[in-house]
């Protein structure tokens, strides 16, 4: 599925903190939670000091679900692994400005493959340095986490560039933020802007999804 339209609150749900050895049915829980985005966290080790999945996964889980994979991308060099995400099935791509010199040329890659593009920026980075690029995306995405790890704390100073990325944007771009989501930072967050909201913990480490994202989603507002 292609990234809903910009106008609605969506969570994506972070696989990272599902159960890898039960992925499929994982991802059928949220589809049929009314979820449409799967949120997909690719790190490399080098970028982040820590190491998920790669092309191989996002192949195999393409083939039992229809949701919209967004794969953001925790990784160096993403211009050299942006073709083989999109050939795995991804939907939204979201690398770092961190990450390249030629955010452009990222983007305009994606694009060509037929993939929506998103950008992302770490919590201690400016929104001056997104600013040429954003509105060349189909979503940009605040880090209210330092990227590496699921579970970590949310941080509060992050959050507060969402409204000026908002308006930098517009209102037919998605801005997505992703950690440290929780019923508590939801409606803080979509009350600054938001609407595509990343939760991995809050949702995975309740028995039950469903209510997870039922709750987290009503805190949103
Ligand atoms: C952090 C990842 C996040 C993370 C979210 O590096 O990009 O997507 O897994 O997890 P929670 O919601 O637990 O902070
Ligand atoms: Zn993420």
């Amino acid at each position: 599925m292609k990234l809903p339209k910009a106008g609605t609150i969506e969570i994506a749900p972070s696989i990272l903190s599902a159960d890898f050895a039960r992925l499929g049915e994982e991802l059928s829980v949220l589809e049929s939670a009314g979820v449409k985005i799967a949120h997909i966290d690719v790190m490399d080790g080098h970028f982040v000091p820590n190491i998920t999945m790669g092309p191989p996964v996002v192949a195999k889980i393409r083939g039992v679900s229809k949701l919209c994979f967004d794969c953001h991308l925790m990784i160096s060099e993403p211009a050299k692994y942006v073709e083989s995400f999109v050939k795995a099935g991804a939907d939204v791509i979201t690398f770092h400005i961190e990450a390249t010199d030629e955010p452009e040329k990222v983007i305009e890659q994606i694009h060509e493959l037929g993939c929506g593009a998103g950008i992302t920026l770490n919590p201690d980075t400016k929104v001056s340095a997104i600013e040429k690029v954003a509105s060349l995306c189909d979503m940009v995405l605040v880090m209210t986490v330092h990227p590496g790890f699921s579970g970590q704390k949310f941080i509060g100073e992050a959050a507060e560039k969402i409204g000026e990325i908002r308006k930098l944007v517009g209102p037919d771009i998605r801005v997505q933020v992703d950690g440290g989501i929780s019923v508590e930072t939801a409606g803080l967050v979509t009350s600054l802007g938001a609407d595509t909201l990343v939760a991995g913990n809050a949702v995975f480490s309740n028995p039950d999804r469903a209510a997870a994202i039922k709750a987290i989603l009503e805190a949103a507002g």
